[in-house]
């Protein structure tokens, strides 16, 4: 609550604080008026007299607030032209301390970041460059919504020979990121409830409840994720099973043989599906590579490899080997993400457009 007020030009009111005490309470509002900015460098205060009239105070004891401030670095007297609010820049009490300068650290060690410095720009552009010298025409076209044959081709003889997964070309179906994979496998699943790695990317749980699918949280250990739970009570739910065996997410560890014989178990009995994201597979740290899961139930196991870690995430790109039986709904679904419904498929019949383009 205010008592009293003074006011310096039009604008500047001083609040005076009665529990503060006068002499205090003139300090402190001056204080704060300085700083604030609502006195400006160089402004001129009155005289004590007439502040001291103004605020009906003795005027020793405006004087001694004044004198208070100067030795604060707040205000400045002058012979001849009074008492005027000091530049706070000037006074190193008060100048505000620039942020001490932060080095970019040397290791970026945030779990899901990529370090896309690393880009093969120059590789990249060789291969798009090989790679549409001898495109055909079609491939500007809507096409195939698995994508295009030649990829899926490359793919499935890569994945065979870096990740131990049996892949054919028809059961490969590229992807907008992982996301895409997992946002299709939940919708293809129709409202079932998948259970997923706790802790793990909360956005992937999003992207499963957003399918319009359950969420139930798998544990995990330091073997990796609690597969040996997943015939117990708490999970009769579970159609399906998320997991990323190569190095969990976020806490890195291998899935232990015994919870990827647990895993495959629990499918092949169940007729459940396991997911597997294999978003860093290709990366060995510590030890010797570990196959795709894919590799030991291809029935059971709906398998996502991304070029983010490997690439970059910007590309969107990653791919997905599934089941014979998930390969057509995931096309029906996939068809209606990625092109316009009314259009009908053409990729299988042969067209003009597929002659070489004349470059
Ligand atoms: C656990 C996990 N899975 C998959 C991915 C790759 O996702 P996307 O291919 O959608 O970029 C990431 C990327 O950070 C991830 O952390």
């Amino acid at each position: 609550m205010s008592i009293d007020r003074a006011a310096f030009g039009v604008d500047l009111h001083l609040e005076l604080d009665p529990a503060s005490g006068r002499r205090a309470g003139l300090e402190r509002a001056l204080r704060e008026a300085i700083r604030a900015g609502r006195l400006s460098p160089y402004t001129r205060l009155p005289s004590t007299r007439s502040l001291a009239l103004e605020l009906d105070l003795a005027r020793g004891t405006v004087s001694a607030a004044y004198d208070q401030l100067i030795a604060e670095g707040y205000l400045s007297a002058r012979t001849g032209s009074g008492t005027v609010v000091a530049d706070l820049a000037e006074c190193p009490a008060h100048a505000v301390q620039p942020a001490p300068e932060m080095s970019a650290p040397r290791y970026d060690l945030r779990p899901g970041s990529p370090d896309v410095s690393t880009f093969p720009t120059a590789a990249w552009l060789r291969a798009t460059r090989r790679a549409l010298a001898v495109a055909p025409v079609a491939v500007y076209d809507y096409g195939d919504p698995r994508g295009r044959v030649e990829l899926r081709t490359a793919l499935a003889d890569y994945l065979g020979r870096a990740r131990g997964v049996r892949a054919i070309p028809d059961q490969i179906v590229i992807t907008s990121g992982y996301v895409q994979a997992l946002a299709l496998l939940a919708g293809v699943l129709d409202g079932a409830v998948l259970a997923m790695e706790d802790p793990g990317l909360s956005f992937h749980r999003d992207v499963v409840r957003h399918a319009r699918a359950g969420v139930v949280a798998l544990p995990v250990d330091e073997r990796g994720a609690r597969t040996d739970l997943l015939s117990t009570s708490g999970f009769t739910a579970a159609r399906a099973v998320v997991v990323t065996p190569a190095h969990q997410y976020p806490t890195g560890v291998t899935l232990h043989p015994h919870r990827r014989h647990a895993a495959t178990e629990w499918a092949r009995s169940g007729d459940g599906l396991i997911i597997e994201d294999d978003y860093d597979g290709e990366f060995r740290y510590d030890r010797q590579p570990v196959g795709a899961l894919q590799g030991m139930a291809p029935d059971h196991v709906a398998y996502v490899g991304t070029a983010a870690k490997t690439l970059g995430p910007a590309l969107r790109l990653a791919w997905m080997v599934l089941p014979e039986r998930l390969v057509e709904p995931v096309i029906h679904a996939k068809r209606h993400t990625d092109r316009p419904a009314h259009r009908g498929d053409r990729s299988t019949r042969p067209r003009r457009s597929d002659r070489q383009p004349r470059i």
